[in-house]
């Protein structure tokens, strides 16, 4: 019998990601997330992910052309944007988008290596520009169409907020798409890959992945996060209302890790962010109120922040409105589904595990009319 909840249990080989949870060190193909984070930008994790390998210049240029080439959605899912707006929560639009998208995607039921990787840049591209339609239109605004002279991480804050972003900030969104990239055999990831693995196409395999981040123990975890933020309001009312949580039993969101022992080193990162990203916009409250979250949750539980705890702060300070959190998580993530995908076909064999039978045998069948 494996672990509850699979822990422990190796459900693939992978080139693509690497976690050391004693010490708290993350990699994507081999190279540590902190030089990432300092160093790369969202478009060179996506050429890493998928490629194996860091791009030369001109194949950067190249895989920026690319993106940029593929962010305009299909007719199709344009005109889809005015419904889904009026009825669907964020992470819903994403998931029913996706799968709609497939109907339309210029690759149809393709299902070569090429047709694959062709798919792949086209959902990575295509994730901001999807999130920025829903938002604008909901918000009773026309969609911006995406800008080909800004990079990823600019264009989507611009299309999503309408105006262009400064320097600092453009990069610290970039950072964030960075961080969030890929984490070995996470939740959606192994849906992503369970999928592909039946042979089913690469829409389905990241319609999949996106309903499994949206729940709160997993992507979720960043909008709960920053409702917590909202309900405690001011870092001094942060410890009772911790206490309050804990002493009900309560788990509190944004802590806590299956893996991770020890800080996450992304939070790391989005700590540091929250903090200048407060400061930039003359508001550190939210900053100040995290602080003493972690205080409390350290001393009463010994638990350190994960990923989606700072990039709460991060994302508010921002501008991204809360309940696009998880969408942003999505937006960058997919480069990493996208590259499992790819992975588990050129090498797959149907993922099928065993499971325990704990229900009752020899059972006698009774006619449905001798049953009381
Ligand atoms: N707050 C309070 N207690 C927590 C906790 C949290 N965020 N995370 C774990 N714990 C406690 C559990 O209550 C449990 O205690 P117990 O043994 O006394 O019952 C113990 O730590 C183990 O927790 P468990 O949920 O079994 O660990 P897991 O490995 O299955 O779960 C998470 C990992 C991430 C799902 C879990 O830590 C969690 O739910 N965190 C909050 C949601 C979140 O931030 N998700 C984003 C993950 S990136």
């Amino acid at each position: 019998m494996s672990e509850k909840g699979l822990a422990d249990v190796v459900a693939a080989e992978t080139r693509l990601s690497d976690i050391d949870g004693k010490l708290g060190k993350l990699f994507y193909v081999g190279y540590d997330i902190h030089d990432l984070a300092r160093y790369a930008t969202f478009e060179e994790a996506v050429f890493l992910l998928h490629e194996l390998r860091l791009p030369t210049r001109d194949e950067l240029e190249a895989l920026d052309e690319r993106l940029i080439a593929e962010r305009e959605l299909d007719e199709f899912s344009a005109g889809l944007m005015p419904t889904l707006s009026e009825v669907a929560s964020p992470m819903s639009m994403l998931r029913t988008g996706v799968s709609a998208a497939s109907a339309y995607d210029p690759d149809g039921w393709d299902q070569s290596a090429e047709g694959n990787e062709r798919k792949a840049y086209r959902l990575i591209a295509r994730f901001p520009t999807m999130i920025a339609s829903f938002h604008r239109l909901r918000s009773g605004q026309d969609p911006i169409p995406p800008n080909p002279k800004l990079p990823h991480a600019a264009n989507f804050l611009t299309m999503l907020l309408g105006e262009e972003p400064d320097e600092e900030t453009a990069r610290a969104f970039d950072i964030c798409l960075v961080l969030h990239a890929d984490h070995t055999m996470n939740a959606s990831t192994f849906a992503a890959r369970v999928v592909a693995s039946t042979l089913a196409d690469m829409h389905s395999a990241i319609t999949a992945a996106i309903a499994a981040l949206k729940g709160p123990l997993h992507g979720g975890a960043n909008e709960a996060v920053m409702k917590m933020l909202e309900e405690i309001g001011d870092p001094a009312g942060a410890e009772a209302y911790i206490k309050d949580r804990l002493g009900r039993k309560e788990k509190i969101m944004g802590f806590g890790h299956r893996v991770y022992k020890t800080e996450d080193p992304r939070a790391t990162h989005l700590r540091r962010l929250s903090s200048e990203l407060g400061e930039k916009a003359g508001d550190t409250r939210w900053y100040e109120i995290s602080q003493q979250i972690e205080k409390v949750v350290m001393d009463e539980k010994g638990l350190y922040p994960n990923v989606d705890f700072y990039a709460a702060s991060v994302y508010r300070s921002i501008n991204i409105p809360t309940d696009l959190f998880t969408t942003v998580f999505a937006a960058s993530r997919v480069s990493g589904w996208t590259a499992h995908v790819r992975e588990q076909l050129a090498d797959n064999r149907l993922i099928r595990p065993e499971s325990d039978y704990i229900g009752p045998q020899d059972q006698t069948y009774v006619p449905l009319e001798e049953r009381s």
